[in-house]
């Protein structure tokens, strides 16, 4: 019989927990059985004694089945999927899954909402009139197969005994533990049931993880967990010190999305997307490599194929598809007020924490998860780091609801970027790749 105390003593006192016992202490907690304060005590415990990669795989295969597993076996085209640790200004999957899919493989997407500072891909996409996050999982297999990708939101039924436990970290001090947030990210992921995954996974100021090193880290336990289980994977590090693109805010980011699918979009969201897009086809095996993924990727982007299969999308969802050759109607704030430099030099930095934060006070994103959103605000422009400017020049533009919501956060979005006399070393935006198919390292 299990105790789960000894269970507890066992993790206190840095031992491994024998699979059995560990899958048991687990199902009596998915099944709500063990009390809270057990399951509090057990995650302070792997807090500070961390857990072997077997532990790890343990509680993420309960916790997957705890709700639905998606079965994709019935879809015609190989399946994978990105997730990303998140970022401001990531608004990555979407012109990715499109890319993806017009190049062969099939993307089933399970998004979140904006959480904190960041934002979410589904408040991005309910910009577009009438697009629905919540399909049926029948119609969602159905959109898979006909257009070759999907993007929905999470239902409850999707790895409910994580979505307790994140609960309960998230007030008991225990959110930031590699194991715990690794098996509760696979968890969701692998409930998909994409073969493979591509992580993007981040580092830096705006970034969950602030350090490269526990980025890394971070990286390898997921990538382990998908291998135990039998998955694909591979991971990009990724720097997130300043705001991905030039567009933060839900439509904003719609519109820079649309941009990257016509080959005009941002440099930095361009690159990354084809990165990922190219692992994600080698990862499916639609490509031998990831230079001949990135030209797969690249040659839907200059052909509008992939641009076609997101109007595809939208309309799938019950959206307004026209959006893609008109943005403009993705509508607009009653304000719009450029932010000027008050020195000339060049950006030495950009804050992404301090942009995030300026996006949520114009009603970007929730102070409470009750809050609805305004989608039309948000900032757009937004200069890059290394950039020259001479006084008075914009460094960004401010859409808003009201002038008196411009003046609440002018000063936040000015001091945001940072002037000095010196151009700043560039620094890489994908810094490493950790993992490749069939366990191969890049
Ligand atoms: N996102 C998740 O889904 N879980 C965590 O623990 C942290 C971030």
């Amino acid at each position: 019989m299990m105790v789960p105390q000894w269970i507890i003593e066992k993790k206190r006192d840095g031992r491994e927990i024998p699979e059995a016992e560990l899958r048991e202490f687990m199902n009596t907690y998915a099944s709500g059985s063990l009390p809270d304060y057990q399951m509090a005590a057990f995650a302070m415990a792997v807090f500070f004694r961390g857990m072997t990669f077997n532990e790890v795989t343990v509680i993420t295969d309960v916790m997957m089945r705890s709700g639905d597993v998606l079965d994709l076996s019935g879809l015609s085209r190989p399946t994978v999927d990105k997730h990303s640790t998140g970022g401001i200004g990531d608004k990555i999957s979407i012109p990715l899954a499109p890319l993806v899919a017009a190049s062969g493989a099939a993307v089933p997407m399970i998004s979140g909402r904006g959480l904190g500072i960041t934002g979410g891909t589904l408040d991005k996409l309910e910009s577009i009139l009438g697009y629905n996050t919540q399909l049926s999982t029948k119609k969602f297999l159905q959109v898979l197969e006909k257009v070759g990708c999907s993007i929905i939101g999470q239902t409850s039924r999707l790895a409910p005994a994580d979505k307790k436990l994140y609960a309960l970290r998230d007030v008991t001090g225990t959110v930031q533990s590699i194991p715990l947030i690794a098996s509760s990210i696979m968890s969701k992921k692998l409930a998909e049931g994409a073969r493979g995954l591509v992580l993007d996974v981040k580092f830096g100021a705006g970034a969950f993880m602030k350090e490269v090193g526990r980025a890394r880290e971070l990286a390898e336990t997921m990538i382990q967990i998908g291998r135990n289980m039998g998955r694909d994977m591979v991971a990009l590090l990724t720097d997130m010190n300043q705001p991905l693109g030039a567009a933060i805010g839900n439509s904003l980011e719609i519109a820079e999305s649309i941009d990257v699918l016509k080959g005009t979009g941002p440099v930095d969201v361009t690159e990354l997307t084809v990165a990922l897009g190219a692992e994600m086809l080698v990862i499916a095996g639609v490509c031998e490599n990831a230079e001949e993924g990135a030209a797969k990727i690249r040659g839907n982007i200059e052909s509008g194929a992939a641009l076609e299969v997101f109007a595809k999308m939208i309309n799938a969802h019950g959206g307004d598809p026209r959006v893609v050759d008109n943005p403009e109607r993705l509508g607009s704030s009653p304000i719009c007020v450029e932010v000027l430099a008050g020195d000339d030099g060049f950006v030495s930095h950009v804050d992404a924490d301090a942009i995030g934060r300026v996006v949520l006070l114009l009603g970007g994103g929730r102070r409470l998860s009750t809050d609805t959103i305004d989608h039309l605000v948000g900032i757009d422009g937004l200069i890059k780091a290394g950039a020259k400017v001479t006084q008075g020049e914009p460094l960004m533009r401010i859409h808003a609801r009201s002038k008196n919501d411009v003046d609440a956060v002018l000063n936040q979005a000015r001091k945001a970027v940072v002037i000095a006399d010196v151009r700043p070393k560039k620094s890489p935006l994908i810094l490493a790749k950790i993992g490749g198919k069939n366990g191969s390292k890049a």
